[in-house]
């Protein structure tokens, strides 16, 4: 038993430091951001973690995200800004910053953008869909990316490119994986991440299996729509799972957990409970965002998640520290600790945080 536990914990270990580059940083900001949970007015650093939706501009129309209608090309941020805020969110302890979208690979300015954060010692995590991956291979390499979370959602190459409305994306992403490990360095980590619906779940095992063999990690996450402010939404009800569906589901995802340690031990963990028992599984979870997590949008926008809920202020008229100290912010804090929150969001980076810091708070 014991030696399962730490072999679970060196398996952890191993995956959180491919995202946190520095430890000790780490250590400290997370440290800051329980005290700010327990004492909501000690704010000695920004959050650990940011989520960057640098542009809303897409290539795809996948059914379940909305990302291209919120685009407005003249409202984005433009490189000045964009450069102005790393060098903010640096300053407050930022440690790992994931960038997405929209589409990130489609910004002309995204590596200078990156450079500027490296400079600083900020972990990347670039999440695309992987269209232009094999074009931009080399750069990616270059510019020291830490990750790159590609999405793929099927094992077969039709259904994943009718899915995200797009032809021929499956094979580019493969491609632009293939192309990434050929390169022999030690960086970016590839990680392939996939949102469980209806539709795939049958698949989970070999598609695992799949990437697997190729040495590329895989993390999941289930398909959700939360609040009508974000990008999430499903368009195509029949990627939902229905109350019916659990029986099924629930043998299908045991046979996973069984196989796959590495998802016995996080926030996967959960999805069964997550579609099938949300009332329950509401009560068990607290949400963090906003203290641990922030969410930046393509206009400059500082949200506590990507579910957009409740906007702290702009970055376009002001800092990122006074936006992060703002009264808003800390009404948001005070009302999420007390009365939790109408949505329950599970996300990669939500779910995650919620996952081990509920967890790690009952022990103290
Ligand atoms: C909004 S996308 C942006 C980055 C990039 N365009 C991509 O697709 O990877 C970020 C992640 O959210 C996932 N996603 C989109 N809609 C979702 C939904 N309704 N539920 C769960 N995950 C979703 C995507 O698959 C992707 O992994
Ligand atoms: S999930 Fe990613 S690829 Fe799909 S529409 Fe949204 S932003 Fe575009
Ligand atoms: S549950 Fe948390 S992450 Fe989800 S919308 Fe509410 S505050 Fe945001």
């Amino acid at each position: 038993m014991a030696l399962k536990k730490m072999k679970e914990y060196k398996t952890l270990q191993k995956h959180f430091s491919r995202f946190f580059q520095n430890p000790l940083k780490f250590l400290f900001v997370s440290t800051t951001c329980i005290l700010t949970y327990f004492f909501p007015r000690i704010l000695l650093t920004g959050p650990v973690y940011i989520g960057w939706n640098i542009t809303f501009n897409c290539m795809c129309k996948c059914d379940f995200c909305k990302s291209s209608d919120f685009y407005k090309k003249d409202k984005e941020l433009n490189t000045a800004e964009c450069i102005r805020i790393i060098r903010q969110i640096a300053k407050s302890g930022v440690c790992l910053l994931s960038i997405t979208g929209g589409e990130p690979l489609l910004r002309n300015d995204l590596f200078k953008i990156i450079a500027e954060a490296k400079k600083y010692g900020i972990s990347i995590n670039l999440i695309t869909n992987g269209y232009l991956l094999e074009e931009k291979a080399e750069m990616i390499i270059k510019s020291g990316i830490d990750t790159v979370t590609v999405s793929i959602d099927s094992l077969f190459e039709k259904e994943h490119d009718l899915l995200r409305k797009c032809p021929g994306l499956f094979k580019k992403a493969k491609k632009g994986i293939e192309k990434l490990q050929n390169i022999k360095t030690n960086k970016p980590n590839i990680i392939v991440t996939s949102v469980v619906n209806k539709k795939n779940y049958k698949y989970l095992n070999k598609f695992v299996k799949y990437w697997s063999d190729k040495k590329v990690t895989v993390t999941l996450q289930p398909i959700q729509e939360n609040s009508s402010k974000s990008i999430f939404k499903v368009k195509n009800k029949d990627l939902l799972f229905l109350d019916s569906d659990k029986t099924d589901f629930n043998y299908s995802y045991q046979k996973l957990l069984k196989k796959y340690p590495f998802f016995r031990i996080g926030y996967e963990k959960e999805f069964v409970n997550f579609f099938f028992d949300k009332k329950r599984f509401r009560r068990k979870y607290k949400c963090f965002a906003g203290f641990f997590m922030a969410q930046i949008d393509a206009f400059g926008n500082v949200y506590p998640c990507p579910e957009f809920i409740e906007c702290f202020g702009t970055l376009k008229k002001e800092s990122f520290k006074n936006i992060w100290k703002s009264q808003k912010a800390y009404n948001f804090r005070n009302k999420l600790k007390k009365f939790g929150c109408e949505y329950f969001c599970w996300y990669k980076c939500t779910g995650t945080i919620n996952y081990y810091l509920t967890n790690l708070l009952k022990l103290i």
